[in-house]
């Protein structure tokens, strides 16, 4: 019998990831990566294309013919990648662009939210900077400025001050330092609280929870430094106790596919939650319309069972509470980053221990920044390695992810050594 053939799009942690999960499944599928990294290599074929080039995506889909496509990154999915393979025929995992708009713009996720009651931050509008300073004066510090478009992750200020929430509005609004994707700018309450993702499954209607986890953004320990794409994630997050799960079931995910659907929009793929649990209860801090990065990682080694049937099941409309189940141990990413990142690093830099690290039971190393240049794995982005670790339960799971971290080397490697050090101490109150 032929192999199926998935082809997954992007080349980060989440990307490995997803191509090495579903590598396992029992179809013992062929699995492609476009760009992929050399991680995805080796668990499947890399594919010289990169993940915003839909023409040439498309093109090889056409020939190959996968069973399904599964987008990492949203730059494709709000660039209305599902919509084009959908019009020639192809499976594909992820939201249409439509849908996408969710995260493409936080306008319109505000005004989906407030429409459907989804509880969130208060907020407000603004492409006049002056208009938008005299609301930041009148509302006072702290609030947070959002440019309304994609960012790559640097479009959010948690200002401290009405000084610093001005200056955010004039790099948006004024020095266009995002361009189009900052010409409007969201300005909101500042929530107070402990966060959680909570992502979830969906197929146009229904919906399917998926283990919550928690991501520490910042590069330094004790959440100092400026924001990375992701420093390491833990899953389960404790924060998300048991009675909040209806909750955000209802009050999050009902609420907005109801939303969605009466605006004739149809939600299939992965949304992801950012979840300020508040004193008031769970507010949405941001939708994504992906899997999240690293949150991913500390998931899908959770995951009981095959993914494709799952996530095939999200584009077919058919999707069944039965399809997702999870181990009971807990998981730990612990992402190993270039020195410098997320400002200037080095490339390029050998990296040692791999086979070492991914000898150790319960452990897999996941890549993100990486190549192979002349048979040797090296450096190739700010991100390089997300070090994930099962165990029987959270601190059991650091412990392991920090051992196998002791035995990977490469120039200058920074990793945070406090990853889920909250969620343990939480636990220990
Ligand atoms: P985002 O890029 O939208 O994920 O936002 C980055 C980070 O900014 C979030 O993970 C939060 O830590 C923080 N953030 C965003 N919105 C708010 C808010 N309304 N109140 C407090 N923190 C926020
Ligand atoms: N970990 C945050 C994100 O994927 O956006």
């Amino acid at each position: 019998m032929n192999r199926p053939k998935i082809l997954v799009i992007g080349s980060g942690g989440r990307e490995h990831a997803l191509a090495w999960k579903l590598a396992g499944d029992t179809c013992r599928p062929d699995v492609f990566c476009a760009p992929g990294n050399a991680g995805t290599a080796g668990v499947g074929t890399n594919l010289d294309i990169a993940a915003t080039d839909i023409d040439k995506l498309l093109a090889w889909a056409k020939a190959n013919k996968p069973c399904l496509t599964v987008v990492g990154p949203e730059a494709p999915l709000c660039d209305g990648i599902v919509d084009r393979f959908n019009a020639e025929g192809l499976k594909v995992f992820g939201p249409c662009q439509a849908a996408a708009r969710l995260e493409g713009s936080k306008v319109f996720a505000k005004e989906v939210m407030l429409a459907a009651g989804v509880p969130t931050a208060k907020y407000a509008r603004f492409s006049s900077a002056a208009e938008a300073k005299s609301y930041i004066r009148k509302e006072g510090a702290p609030i947070v400025i959002k440019a309304d478009g994609l960012a790559a992750g640097k479009g959010v200020t948690v200002a401290a001050t009405v000084e610093q929430a001005e200056a955010a509005v004039d790099e948006a609004l004024v020095q266009k330092a995002f361009g189009d994707a900052g010409a409007t700018v969201v300005v909101e309450e500042c929530l107070q609280g402990e966060e959680a993702s909570i992502l979830a499954l969906i197929d146009g209607r229904k919906i399917v929870m998926l283990a919550s986890s928690q991501d520490h953004k910042r590069i330094f320990d004790g959440d100092e430094g400026p924001n990375t794409g992701g420093m390491g994630a833990y899953s389960p997050a404790p924060v998300v106790k048991e009675d909040l799960w209806p909750v955000i079931r209802e009050q999050v995910f009902e609420r907005t596919l109801r939303e969605l659907n009466k605006r004739g929009i149809d939600y299939r793929g992965v949304l992801y939650a950012g979840l300020m649990m508040t004193k008031a209860g769970p507010k949405v801090l941001e939708f994504n319309c992906r899997f999240g990065d690293p949150e991913t990682q500390a998931i899908l080694p959770r995951w009981d069972g095959d993914l494709l049937p799952a996530l095939e099941a999200c584009a077919d409309g058919a999707l069944g509470e039965g399809m997702v189940r999870w181990k009971p141990e807990a998981c730990v990413c612990v992402v190993m980053a270039a020195g410098g990142y997320p400002g200037s690093y080095g490339k390029g830099d050998a990296i040692d221990g791999l086979a070492d690290a991914a000898a150790m039971k319960d452990v897999v190393v996941f890549h993100a920044g990486t190549k192979l240049a002349g048979g040797k794995v090296v450096t190739a982005g700010g991100r390089v390695l997300g070090v994930t670790a099962l165990g029987r339960d959270l601190r059991a799971a650091v412990d392991n992810a920090y051992k196998a971290v002791g035995k990977i080397k490469f120039a200058k490697a920074h990793w945070r050594k406090d990853i889920a050090g909250r969620a343990l101490s939480v636990r220990n109150d």
